[in-house]
This record gives C-alpha cells, sequence and structure tokens, in this order.
C-alpha cells in the first residue's frame, strides 16, 4: 500500500512524512511542488497513476493570505481546483484523500469553540478557497478526511514565510528591545508533528469519513502565545499587547478561531494535548 503526501518538504508536509516513515517506510513517497502540480488535472493523473498511492494526503496549498486576495484565481485554482483534481483520482484509484482545510473558514463571530456541524462563513479569499475545496471534496471524493487545522508551527518552516511565529518570537527577542504582539485574535496554535501523529493514528484506526477539526487543546492570544514561548524559554523580554488596529491590514480575518475536536473526541482517536505542553514538547526538542 503506497502513501503518497503532497506538499512533503512544506511546513506540515515534512512532519507528515517524517512520521509516516517511522510506520511504512518505503511506502510512503513524498511529492513537492517540482513533482506535481495540484492544480493541473494532467499533472495529478499522470503522477499519481503511475504511484498508484492507497492513500493520498494533500498538504498544498496558496495560503498567503494577503496575496490570495490579489491573485484570487490562483487561490481558486489551487485550493479549490486541486482539492477537486485530488478527489477525482482519488476515486479513480479507489484510494483514501487526506485533505487539509483552515479555521479561518469560520467568522469568528460565535466566539466560543467550533465544531464541524458549525456553519463556516469565511471573510476572505483564502478561506473562501479553502472553502470551495472542502465543498468540491464532500461532493465528489467517495473516501475523504478534511482535518481543519490552526495556526501551524514546527521544526520545518512555513515555505511562504520561511519562518514560524515561534521562530520568529525567538529572533525578535535578541533583536528588539520591545516586542508588540496582538491580543485581539484568539486561535489554537498547534505542533504539526502532533497532527502528523494524529493522522497516522486515523489511518490506523479508520475513523468514519468526514470532516475533522484537529488542533492543540485549549484557547490563546497571539500575545499569551508569545508570554508562554518567552516563558517557557526562560527569555526575560519586554513583551507588551499591540494596540488594537496598530498592525491593521486590509484582509479581514476571524477574531476567534478557536476548534474543537469534537468528531476527533466522538471517534475516541483525539491525541491533541494542551497548546502549553505541546509547546513544552516542541521547545524541549533538540529540533530547534
Ligand atoms: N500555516 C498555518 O498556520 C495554517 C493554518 C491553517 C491551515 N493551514 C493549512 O495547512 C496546510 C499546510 O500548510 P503549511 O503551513 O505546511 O504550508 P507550506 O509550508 O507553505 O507548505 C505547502 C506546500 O505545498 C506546496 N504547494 C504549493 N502550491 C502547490 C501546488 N499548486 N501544487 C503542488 N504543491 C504545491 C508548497 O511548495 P512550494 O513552496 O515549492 O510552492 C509547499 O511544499 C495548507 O493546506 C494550509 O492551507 C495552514
Amino acid at each position: 500500500m503506497k502513501i503518497a503526501i503532497i506538499g512533503s518538504n512544506g511546513q506540515l508536509g515534512s512532519d507528515i512524512f517524517e512520521v509516516l516513515n517511522e510506520s511504512y517506510s518505503d511506502k510512503v513517497v513524498g511529492l513537492t511542488h517540482n513533482d506535481i502540480d495540484v492544480s493541473e488535472l494532467d499533472s495529478v493523473n499522470s503522477v499519481l497513476k503511475e504511484i498508484k498511492p492507497k492513500i493520498i494526503i494533500n498538504t498544498a496549498a496558496f495560503h498567503n493570505v494577503p496575496l490570495c486576495e490579489k491573485e484570487m484565481d490562483k487561490a481558486f485554482a489551487v485550493n479549490s481546483g486541486g482539492a477537486e483534481n485530488l478527489a477525482k483520482i482519488s476515486n479513480e484509484l479507489k484510494a483514501v484523500l487526506f485533505h487539509f482545510s483552515t479555521d479561518y473558514v469560520f467568522d469568528g463571530e460565535k466566539k466560543k469553540p467550533y465544531i464541524e456541524k458549525d456553519k463556516p462563513n469565511p471573510l476572505n479569499i483564502y478561506a473562501k478557497s479553502k472553502l470551495e475545496g472542502e465543498n468540491r471534496i464532500k461532493k465528489i471524493a467517495e473516501k475523504y478526511y478534511i482535518l481543519r487545522v490552526a495556526g501551524l508551527y514546527g521544526k520545518y518552516p512555513s515555505r511562504v514565510k520561511g519562518y514560524n511565529f515561534v521562530g520568529l518570537m525567538l529572533k525578535l527577542a535578541k533583536e528588539r528591545d520591545e516586542i508588540r504582539v496582538v491580543d485581539d485574535e484568539r486561535t489554537t496554535p498547534t505542533y504539526t508533528r502532533e497532527i502528523a501523529e494524529q493522522l497516522s493514528l486515523m489511518i490506523k484506526k479508520e475513523p468514519p469519513f468526514g470532516i475533522y477539526h484537529a488542533t492543540a487543546e485549549g484557547e490563546c492570544s497571539w500575545y499569551e502565545f508569545a508570554k508562554a514561548i518567552f516563558e517557557i524559554s526562560g527569555i526575560k523580554t519586554n513583551l507588551k499587547k499591540a494596540a488594537p488596529g496598530e498592525f491593521a491590514t486590509e484582509v479581514k480575518r476571524p477574531k476567534y478561531s478557536v476548534l474543537e475536536n469534537f468528531n476527533l473526541k466522538k471517534a475516541e482517536i483525539n491525541i491533541f494535548k494542551h497548546w502549553k505542553d505541546e509547546l513544552r514538547d516542541y521547545l524541549g526538542s533538540s529540533n530547534l
């Protein structure tokens, strides 16, 4: 049984590749953007028909949020069209499709953790294109898992930014006398290694197909997250809450996008820890 991981050199894809390699070694095939373009049906068909995977894991996305506003066609081609192409080939190969989506599909108005049944209402192009990707998979794919994740960090940098929030805070602590971080956006930062372990367990346990929220437990603002990073690392720094609107951009983002892993808990397979415990694991690992 072959497993194809698309975006295998990305922040999340790299950890998934490592974790699955531990259990399935030579059966795991990592695919980078050089190997496959999910937005091109011909590319998807030729590459995956050759490999014939029984599991397809898609971490690829166009997720530079401000750029998605300017390059709407590309956002929909990759995030929606890519999902559709993978849904079609999954059916043809009778493969299970794992696809990643985002907490941004919600508008934040609920102000309590969102469960999978809550109605999405995306606020920006990135989120709209990701929700459309979810919908196409739901409509087309016979065997699929959509995992909604949030606030990713891990030992491999995001391909878009080249760093993650934790690394950025540690860097700024060395460079600046004062660090200012927003306190009015609440989410749950999640360690990519934990998501990879959760996915691995899903492969083994085969829960019902559908949408799964897959984030760490608890919630925090980015300011609270930064505070915990410095506390756990033992770094003394002058951390301040940014004034409302200080880092305002034109792109709308949900102020509250905390997800509850309702379906993972229902299936009794939720392995996520509290975000602070995951952060301790990450900062304590030798990977930094
Ligand atoms: N980062 C977050 O905080 C966050 C939050 C919520 C949800 N998510 C979702 O989580 C998933 C993984 O995010 P990540 O942070 O790991 O992203 P990442 O580090 O940017 O990795 C994405 C990977 O996809 C590849 N890719 C981009 N466009 C592609 C295309 N058209 N065809 C094939 N491959 C393509 C990228 O390659 P190149 O770089 O070479 O183009 C890269 O290897 C995405 O679905 C994202 O929407 C992320």
